[in-house]
């Protein structure tokens, strides 16, 4: 074998222990009551939806570059808020007012009636690093609050460096592991369910209705 090739061969072999068992780590980020004033650096004008339309769809799929199903998530209840910029939709942030989960196949697990789960955000390219997903979302929790929900809850790969600045630019603090796995061979097996939002509740906080949620505010 001619020596570049057993050099190639060396070098894989060497990297491939952290190219089978590399970590992830997905964690709880959660709303730790600081100010939810973030601003861009554009105008932003967010529209909340609460039900999907054949306009509305096909755009929703333009910012993601990718088909999702939309109707399935509003059939759930979720709300999405979408931030325009100069009258283009730049980014979107999806609310779960009752369920949290990792991936859409796993199965829901309840929140408690004050806790909305944010997932899902992304802003289009052309428009990144301005403040304008943090603007939206600060906008999306006002208004979430408004209607009772004091407290909020995603979930974020630990390698996700932007997505991590973008939600503490809005008040949110790393919490503890929601799943972590290893790569084995492409094939992604889940190790451990290490925690729940359950455990994250920065504050008790009231039922929506004004009355306690009969658990001291924390989650169920
Ligand atoms: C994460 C994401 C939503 C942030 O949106 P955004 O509107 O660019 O948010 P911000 O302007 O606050 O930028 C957040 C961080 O991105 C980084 N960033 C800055 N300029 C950037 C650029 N041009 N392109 C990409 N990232 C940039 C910076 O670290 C910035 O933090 P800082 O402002 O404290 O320096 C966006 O990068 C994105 O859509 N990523 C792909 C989808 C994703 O990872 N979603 C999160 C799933 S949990």
């Amino acid at each position: 074998m001619p020596r570049n090739g057993q050099n190639r061969l060396l070098g894989v072999a060497r990297r491939a222990p952290a190219m089978i068992f590399r970590r992830t780590v997905l964690r709880f980020h959660v709303l730790a009551g600081a100010p939810l004033d973030a601003r861009a650096r554009v105008p932003v004008e967010v529209r909340r939806f609460d039900r999907g339309s054949p306009t509305l769809c096909p755009l929703l799929a333009e910012i993601k570059g990718a088909r999702a199903d939309w109707e399935t998530r509003f059939k759930h209840e979720h709300w999405c808020y979408v931030g325009h910029v100069q009258g283009r939709p730049a980014c979107y942030v999806w609310a779960s007012p009752r369920e949290w989960r990792v991936l859409d196949r796993d199965d829901p697990q309840p929140l408690a009636p004050d806790v909305v789960f944010i997932y899902d955000v992304l802003t289009v390219e052309r428009e990144r690093g301005q403040g304008v997903l943090p603007a939206t979302l600060a906008w999306s929790l006002r208004e979430l609050r408004a209607q009772g929900f004091d407290r909020s809850c995603t979930i974020i790969d630990d390698r996700n460096i932007p997505a991590q600045r973008c939600f503490a630019h809005v008040g949110f603090r790393p919490a503890q592991p929601a799943v972590a796995t290893y790569r084995i061979c492409k094939l992604y097996v889940r190790r451990c369910i290490l925690g729940s939002p359950r455990d994250l509740a920065p504050t008790p906080a009231p039922h929506r209705n004004g009355q306690s949620n009969g658990n001291g505010g924390r989650l169920p």
